[in-house]
């Protein structure tokens, strides 16, 4: 069997720069699966379709190419917001959990990031690891990303969207964002990305040796 490294949590957590470290250092494929939810919700935006009927998203999420786009195409604000709405609807969920579910079984192993892979995607994963961060400091991150990008932000209206992205996450009846009971807590607040890494790494180490 391949080996899982299921990594989730909040929104701006730097979850994605981890995993994708996470996948070069082990030789892993990596999925983004924020992504196949973009992807979704940019395919229903782009064909002017509903983004509130549950039939007609979950056909799209089972007809787009999930993998074909990146995420410098699917990071505008909107497609994030179109995203979280349909990721509110359990027949979306299932169809695009179970793409995420085929791409774990890639060998030798893979790397999923997102919000409920070691809690419904991968329950049996080799290692599971929430990463979290204060709100204050993901907002500070993402304003630090956009700024150093040459855009301009707004400090307090980022953080108001990291506090709604939160709320929805977490407070959706199907697959809410929460740490699984066997996941190891990765708080990065005082952490830099390679602190970040290399206490990643022990943990990813110590549980390859077991399994
Ligand atoms: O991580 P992101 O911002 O690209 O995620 C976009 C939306 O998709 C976000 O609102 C949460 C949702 N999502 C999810 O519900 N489950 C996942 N495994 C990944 C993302």
């Amino acid at each position: 069997m391949s080996h899982v490294i299921a990594i989730d949590g909040p929104a701006a957590a730097g979850k994605g720069t981890l995993s994708r470290r996470i996948a070069e250092e082990y030789g892993f494929h990596h999925l983004d699966t924020g992504l196949t939810y973009r992807a979704t919700a940019k395919a229903l935006l782009d064909a002017g379709l509903p983004l509130d009927d549950e039939a007609v998203a979950e056909k799209m999420a089972r007809e787009v190419d999930l993998y074909g786009l990146d995420r410098s195409v699917l990071s505008a604000h909107s497609i994030g917001e179109a995203a979280s709405k349909i990721a509110v609807m359990t027949a979306v969920r299932r169809a695009l959990v179970e793409a995420q579910r085929a791409f774990s079984r890639k060998e030798p192993g893979t790397v999923l990031d997102g919000r409920d892979i070691g809690t419904v995607v991968c329950p049996d994963a080799t290692v599971k690891l929430y990463v979290t961060a204060s709100r204050e400091v993901r907002a500070k991150r993402r304003y630090d990303e956009i700024v150093s990008g040459g855009g301009t932000a707004d400090y307090a209206a980022i953080f108001e969207d990291v506090k709604k992205r939160d709320e929805r996450d977490m407070g959706r009846v199907d697959s809410p964002l929460k740490p699984a009971a066997d996941a190891h807590l990765l708080d990065t607040s005082e952490m830099s990305i390679e602190a970040a890494f290399r206490a990643a790494k022990t943990l990813i180490d110590a549980a390859l040796k077991k399994k």
